[in-house]
């Protein structure tokens, strides 16, 4: 699929566009559509369109500030892990959520970024707070989501190399 290999981060977006709310919703659906472990369905999901709120978290790090440039963010959040029933797999279903949505996000004609959050505390309770989670559960990752400034953002930038590829050994 050309999505996949032609996903790109995008950090400059066109803020006179909004993404209209059924295609975010799409996204979250996306993003639980990706597998977890024991079926644990370990995740839920915050659509962020407030521009007060979106600043506050642009702060939140030095990664965070590609934030300034976009109108919608969605927040992959994990669920408190007392509720879970293989609580240490946790960390890659919320990674494999990500994945989905920036990829739909790229099939769409969108732009996303990943804005790494969970394991640094620090930036964990700086969401938490922003965005009121609570009750153990947890901000596992902040994506940009908009129209990218640039079209021709989305291209193959070959990263693959052929001596990454083992045969039956390592
Ligand atoms: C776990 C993770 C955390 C990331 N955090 C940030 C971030 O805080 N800010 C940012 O601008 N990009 C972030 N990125 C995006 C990477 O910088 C980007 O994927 C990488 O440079 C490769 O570029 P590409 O996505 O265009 O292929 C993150 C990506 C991952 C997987």
């Amino acid at each position: 699929m050309d999505a996949i290999i032609n996903r790109r981060s995008v950090r400059e977006y066109d803020t006179s566009k909004k993404v209209d709310y059924e295609t975010l919703l799409r996204l979250c659906k996306v993003g639980e559509s990706a597998p977890t472990a024991r079926n644990q369905q370990s995740r839920e999901y915050i659509i962020i369109d407030e521009a007060s709120i979106i600043e506050r978290l642009s702060n939140v790090s030095q990664g965070s500030r590609v934030l300034k440039n976009c109108n919608t963010v969605l927040a992959v959040i994990g669920k408190n892990k007392e509720a879970l029933s293989t609580p240490h797999m946790q960390v890659q279903d919320l990674s494999c959520a990500v994945e989905n949505i920036l990829i739909e996000a790229t099939h769409l004609g969108l732009g996303s970024c990943y804005i790494g959050i969970y394991p640094l505390e620090d930036r964990v309770s700086a969401c938490d707070e922003i965005l009121g989670v609570d009750g153990g559960a947890f901000t596992f990752a902040l994506i940009t989501i908009g129209y990218p400034k640039d079209k021709t953002v989305f291209y193959d930038k070959n990263k693959f190399k052929d001596d990454l590829v083992h045969h039956n050994r390592y």
